[in-house]
């Protein structure tokens, strides 16, 4: 005899089951009755307003009602040895969450017990999705200040999503649900303005998106769409929050007096310098390493934090200090000097190349970011572009074009 399951059910005892792992209620009954009823309730909401609807079932849409913030009883200390394998269903992928809820976390706490008090969500991935994971990840700046237990457990976590072309990846104004980095595909940013949906820019193939309403709390600040076919990899936001914010808090106390000293941020606000911190990434160069070339495309903006970085141009007329592959040295950048910002202001290619003398480090900051957060320093940012080319005139004798670097 065989007996048919009806659809929909693994997904919705599925969704049931992680609402009380993560909840942990003494009256499993009385939890069932709110868990079910809340349930209904959306489900009639959706219904209501005539869009997805039946979509709780059909994609196993939960309710996620914890408005209390999620805590799991460790104190008896029981779950602590429960917590480090808990494979998650595959419903939440897709889904987003019907609202934002408090967070057990506090990125300000320094003990923060809590890495070990949420269960740790795992997809398992073949090597091959492993391999393919671990590249797409490998330059994406929120992940560059994670320790390697850290780094894996985010890797673990990390769920493939396809999109196709005209696919709403995040709507402005939504709840935050996930934080996504894009392994290949085209997408466009769009903001509202004054009710109308401006491109603001487009990420190409590589990046990441979604993470503001997840560090902040806030609603979805653009729409992502995708303008191609292409592949995403998701964290979900408790993920996101016990082990990205939980570090861009270590990473401000680090970073906190470099960022106050910089000249160029001097005209931000001190809450927008931390987030500036939020948003870049440490990166470290060997001696010799090439860190922008002349003529690529920009995607990344550089703050020396140590070491010294050698700015050099290819100059075929110039007979000044030539060195073997006829690039001229014009400028170095030290501690607390930035670079890398003139392709991006400008929209061109890069106009010179950067490397590493000794080892150094900097901070690097994606465009969007860039672009988001930077707008009051443009005023000095552009001046000292007015240097550069003044700079290039004492060098070469000739008024060149900077921004045309094939010139
Ligand atoms: P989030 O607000 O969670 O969802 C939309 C995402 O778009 C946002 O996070 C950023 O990752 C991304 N984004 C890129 N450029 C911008 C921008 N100029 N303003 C707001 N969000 C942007
Ligand atoms: P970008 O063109 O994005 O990449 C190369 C960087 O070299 C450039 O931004 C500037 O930040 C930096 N640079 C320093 N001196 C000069 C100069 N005289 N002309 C052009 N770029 C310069």
């Amino acid at each position: 005899m065989s007996i048919e399951i009806p659809a929909g059910l693994t997904e919705l005892l599925q969704s049931f089951t992680v609402e009380v792992l993560r909840n942990q209620p003494g009256d499993l009954v009385e939890f069932a009755l709110q868990y079910f009823t809340k349930l209904k309730e959306s489900q009639s909401k959706g219904a209501a307003v005539g869009h997805e609807q039946n979509s709780a079932f059909r994609h196993g849409k939960g309710v996620n009602f914890v408005e209390e913030p999620m805590q799991t009883d460790s104190e008896n200390g029981e779950d602590e040895e429960d917590d480090e394998e808990f494979i998650a269903p595959v419903i939440n992928r897709f889904t987003r969450r019907a609202s934002v809820c408090a967070e057990a976390f506090n990125p300000d706490d320094e003990d923060g017990d809590d890495e070990d008090a949420e269960p740790k969500i795992i997809y398992p991935k073949a090597d091959e999705q492993r391999i393919r994971l671990q590249e797409t990840c490998k330059d994406i700046l929120l992940f560059k200040n994670l320790d390697s237990e850290q780094m894996s457990q985010v890797l673990d976590a990390m769920f493939e999503r396809l999109v196709s072309p005209g696919e709403h990846v995040i709507d402005q104004d939504d709840d935050g649900d996930n934080f996504y980095v894009i392994e290949r595909g085209t997408y466009d940013i769009s903001v509202k303005v004054d009710g109308i949906d401006c491109c603001i820019g487009t990420y190409n193939n590589h990046g990441s998106f979604g993470e503001l309403a997840l560090m902040y709390n806030t609603p979805r600040a653009a729409t992502i769409i995708a303008t191609s076919p292409g592949a995403l990899w998701g964290l979900d936001r408790l993920t996101f929050r016990r082990i990205i914010v939980k570090n861009n808090a270590k990473k401000k106390r680090m970073y906190e007096i470099f960022i106050e000293t910089l000249p160029l941020l001097k005209s931000l606000e001190p809450s927008e310098r931390m987030k500036v911190v939020d948003v870049i990434g440490s990166k470290m160069y060997k001696d010799g390493e090439c860190i922008i070339a002349q003529g690529d495309s920009a995607d990344s903006f550089y703050i020396v934090e140590s070491g010294e970085v050698k700015i050099t141009m290819r100059r075929t007329k110039s007979q000044l200090n030539m060195e073997e592959n006829g690039a001229v040295e014009i400028a170095r950048c030290t501690r607390g000097q930035y670079f890398g910002e003139l392709a991006l202001v400008t929209n061109k290619p890069r106009a010179a190349s950067a490397y590493a003398v000794g080892n150094v480090k900097c901070l690097v900051m994606d465009v969007q970011a860039f672009e988001r957060l930077l707008g009051p320093c443009m005023d000095i940012m552009k001046r000292n572009i007015v240097n550069y080319e003044e700079q290039l005139v004492e060098l070469f004798g000739t008024n060149m074009d900077i921004s045309d670097p094939t010139a």
